[in-house]
């Protein structure tokens, strides 16, 4: 049974981990999350979780500003990934937070968070260039809940 709830301090190393899996690729191409950078954005930001018997599966964490929630990272454990745990959690999460409005910015190259946002109803609202390390652009998306 999937459970999604609030990811505890104690469980924020399952992410680091479910992170670490994912390819090398993607770690150091459009999803750039080292251990200290997740860690330290677990102390700013709210969190949910996709568990499987206390087993982190996927997660997301946003910050809340004014009524507007800004998706920080998200991921799927590698061996989780299109079965559509993402699609739920982040719904299960915009329905928990209350927020008006949730925005975000993807590589544009990442064609699979892309196609993610737009079946959840996410608009692309605009482009910031040069935003990544690789010089790769942003695409802003938005959705109003
Ligand atoms: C993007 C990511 C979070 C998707 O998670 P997921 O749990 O596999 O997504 P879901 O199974 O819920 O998929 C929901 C929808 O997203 C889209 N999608 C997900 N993965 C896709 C892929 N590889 N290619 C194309 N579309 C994809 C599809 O529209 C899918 O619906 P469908 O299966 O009915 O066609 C996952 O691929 C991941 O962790 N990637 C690495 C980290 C990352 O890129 N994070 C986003 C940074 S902005």
């Amino acid at each position: 049974m999937i459970v999604f709830r609030k990811i505890d301090k104690k469980e924020e190393n399952q992410a680091v981990q479910l992170v670490l899996a994912l390819p090398s690729e993607v770690q150091l191409g459009y999803f750039y999350w080292p251990p200290d950078k997740l860690l330290s954005e677990f102390e700013v930001a709210e969190s949910y979780g996709a568990f499987v018997a206390d087993e982190l599966k996927a997660f997301v964490l946003w910050r809340n500003n004014a009524d507007v929630a800004e998706i920080m990272c998200l991921a799927t454990g590698k061996d989780s990934q299109r079965s559509g745990l993402m699609a739920q959690l982040l719904n299960s999460a915009i329905s928990v937070a209350h927020c008006m409005e949730w925005v975000l910015e993807v590589h544009e190259s990442n064609l699979a968070a892309q196609a993610l946002y737009r079946k959840l109803n996410f608009e692309c609202v605009g482009l910031r260039k040069d935003y990544y390390r690789d010089g790769g652009n942003a695409l802003i998306f938005k959705r109003k809940t």
